[in-house]
């Protein structure tokens, strides 16, 4: 059974939407009527996202480092003022790199948790105003890093724990306001920067896969779809979840060891 959402007239903002799993997010609200826009740091490949997303409707892009707050809250200040309020701010800009703690210095433990952590506060906390309350939903793009423990990603597990943690405190916070706020972890996902920095070699991309009970990488489109589930009427009573979209992965406790 095929799922189809409609979000015709909609407002969505994804936040690292210019590459890889967020721009298939992006893409796939924006091939249900949405009008989206999307940020991340380089102008090129954010001209190239609004390209693509054209095709299907009113796309809008901005050159923000997540980790500078002024910057994301004039972001979606500009995007409020041209399309009015926000129905689905999404928050998934991240870095990651293997390597062990002693091997890594302390601005590059810093530089992951300020994008992936910090980026994520920047982002909920400015975008709050701009929401539509009730009924909008917020969702942040977390990892399986937020409750696996895993070798060389030290920085990665903090920061993800962390964005799962905000996730559930503003939907205790915003619940009241009728804004829904969960979290998406996605697991191996085919042909993405994540996987090609943790698992670069063919053998240990097979080794992955075959550690997913569904014993395959996932697609970009099924985070969209989720996310697209997620932000829709049938998922009104879901909120502070932080919803796997894996494969299995996190259930079967992801036993490989990544960065190799
Ligand atoms: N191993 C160890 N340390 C590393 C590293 C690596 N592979 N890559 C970067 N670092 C360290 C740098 O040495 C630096 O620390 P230093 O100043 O003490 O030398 C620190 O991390 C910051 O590096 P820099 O290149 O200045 O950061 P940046 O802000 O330009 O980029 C990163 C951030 C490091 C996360 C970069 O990998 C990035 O931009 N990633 C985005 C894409 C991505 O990771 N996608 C996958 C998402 S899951
Ligand atoms: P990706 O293509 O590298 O996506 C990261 C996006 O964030 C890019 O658009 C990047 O664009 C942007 N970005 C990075 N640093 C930024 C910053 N400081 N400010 C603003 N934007 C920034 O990687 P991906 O693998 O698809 O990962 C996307 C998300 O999914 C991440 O949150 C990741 O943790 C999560 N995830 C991925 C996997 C996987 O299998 N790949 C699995 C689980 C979770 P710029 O370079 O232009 O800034």
């Amino acid at each position: 059974m095929k799922a189809t959402f409609d979000y015709s007239g909609a407002k969505v903002f994804v936040f690292g939407g210019t590459s890889g799993i967020n721009l298939g997010v992006a893409e796939c609200f924006a091939k249900a009527g949405a009008t989206v826009a999307v940020a991340s740091r380089s102008q090129e490949k954010v001209d190239a996202a609004v390209d693509l997303l054209s095709a299907f409707g009113p796309a809008f892009g901005f050159a923000v480092d997540v980790r500078d707050s002024q910057a994301v809250a004039d972001a979606l200040a500009d995007f409020h003022r041209a399309s009015g309020e926000i129905d689905v701010l999404i928050s998934g800009a991240a870095g990651n790199f293997p390597a062990t703690a002693v091997s890594m210095s302390p601005n590059g433990f810093k530089a992951v948790v300020d994008i992936d952590l910090m980026g994520t506060f920047h982002v909920l906390r400015a975008g709050y105003q701009y929401l539509r309350k009730p009924g909008a939903s917020v969702i942040n793009i977390s990892a399986p890093q937020s409750s696996i423990a895993m070798a060389m990603q030290s920085h990665v597990c903090a920061a993800k724990a962390g964005v799962d943690m905000l996730t559930k405190s503003l939907a205790i916070e915003w619940g009241p306001a009728g804004v829904r706020v969960n979290a998406i972890v996605p697991g191996p996902i085919e042909g993405t920067e994540g996987m090609a920095r943790l698992a670069p070699t063919e053998e240990s991309a097979a080794a992955v896969r075959n550690s997913v009970p569904l014993r395959r990488y996932g697609a970009a489109e099924e985070i969209g779809a989720a996310c697209m589930y997620l932000s829709s009427e049938a998922a009104s009573y879901v909120s502070g979840a932080i919803f796997p979209v894996d494969g299995g992965w996190l259930a079967a406790g992801v036993p490989v060891s990544l960065g190799g």
